[in-house]
């Protein structure tokens, strides 16, 4: 699995550094580049390939859609940390992009990097259908947009200082994180063709996961240290957001996330799939990181 990994994160460094604003004009390559290249797990990518792999998908549309989804992401740190959201001077080890770019720099660098996604997404040649194609701008966008990570972060916004019931959490924490989990799954798949059958459990496998990795956040961010994160550790409680640690306690919200890492593995199960084993390495990746 090791190996398998370690494959597979070379290509997609490659594809980023050779793809990530290497022609932008006024500084604002060189901020993308520092939002997106050298930092992070790389977890959604390597959900991307392990789904499309799974089902026997287009290798260049897989790796295309690894990329854009990595770069929805790196976008949505660039803003999350600006002063109008979390106000976070460290992330992936290094200052935010905003401290080190200011804040129209870190806006801009988001914004850029959000269309490049999509242009990643409808190349010219490659030989990506165009079906696919589109089929992939689809599933990107309504996990990126209102329906999704941004819609979740703004009921996160919205939820500072509020006591929020369990079935509200668990919504904000589908939208604002697990959606874009759940669609890299759904990308990957889209790389291949499936069964409706394995398409809904892949689905299944990919809102566990999502949730289940936002619950780990919430947990990490009390339980690790600033240097292991990479990030500030302990700005939840300091800045009075709703997280499962702080509604559930730190035991329940463990618990919970095995529950999901058994949903996970329950769905990967139903899908029927002969090869699943890199999907089921990334979830126990998931519940078991220690960043
Ligand atoms: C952090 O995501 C932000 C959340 C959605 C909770 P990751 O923990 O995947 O961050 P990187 O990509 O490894 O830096
Ligand atoms: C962020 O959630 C989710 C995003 C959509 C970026 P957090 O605010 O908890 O992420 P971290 O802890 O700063 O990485
Ligand atoms: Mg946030
Ligand atoms: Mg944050
Ligand atoms: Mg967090």
């Amino acid at each position: 699995m090791r190996a398998w990994s370690t494959e597979r994160l070379t290509r997609v460094e490659r594809a980023l550094e050779t793809w990530v604003g290497t022609d932008a004009p006024a500084g604002l390559g060189e901020a993308m580049r520092y939002a997106v290249l050298d930092g992070g797990k790389r977890l959604r990518p390597l959900l991307v390939l392990a789904a499309s792999e799974a089902v026997g998908g287009n290798e260049r549309a897989a790796l295309r859609a690894a990329c854009a989804v990595e770069l929805i992401h790196a976008y949505s740190l660039v803003h999350d940390d600006m002063p109008c959201m979390d106000n976070d001077v460290l992330r992936r080890g290094k200052p935010t992009v905003h401290v080190k770019y200011g804040e129209a720099g870190a806006l801009l660098a988001g914004d850029a990097l959000q269309a490049l996604a999509f242009e990643l997404l409808t190349p010219d040649s490659d030989n990506v259908p165009e079906a696919m194609q589109a089929r992939l701008c689809r599933l990107l966008a309504h996990a990126a947009g209102s329906a999704g990570m941004a819609g979740g972060q703004a009921i996160d916004l919205a939820s500072v200082g509020l006591k929020l019931d369990e079935n509200q959490l668990r919504h904000m924490h589908r939208l604002k994180t697990g959606a874009l989990l759940q669609g890299s799954v759904l990308m990957g798949v889209a790389c291949g063709d499936v069964s409706a059958g394995e398409r809904q459990a892949l689905s299944d496998f990919g809102a566990a996961l999502g949730l289940a990795f936002q619950v780990v956040d919430d947990i990490l961010d009390v339980t690790a240290d600033s240097a292991t994160l990479g990030k500030t550790a302990g700005k939840d409680a300091e800045q009075d957001k709703p997280t499962y640690v702080s509604i559930l306690g730190l035991e329940r919200s463990r618990a919970y996330a095995q529950e999901l890492h058994a949903q996970a593995l329950a769905a990967l199960d139903a899908s029927g799939l002969a090869d699943a084993r890199a999907l089921r390495a990334l979830a126990d990746m998931v519940v078991d990181r220690v960043n």
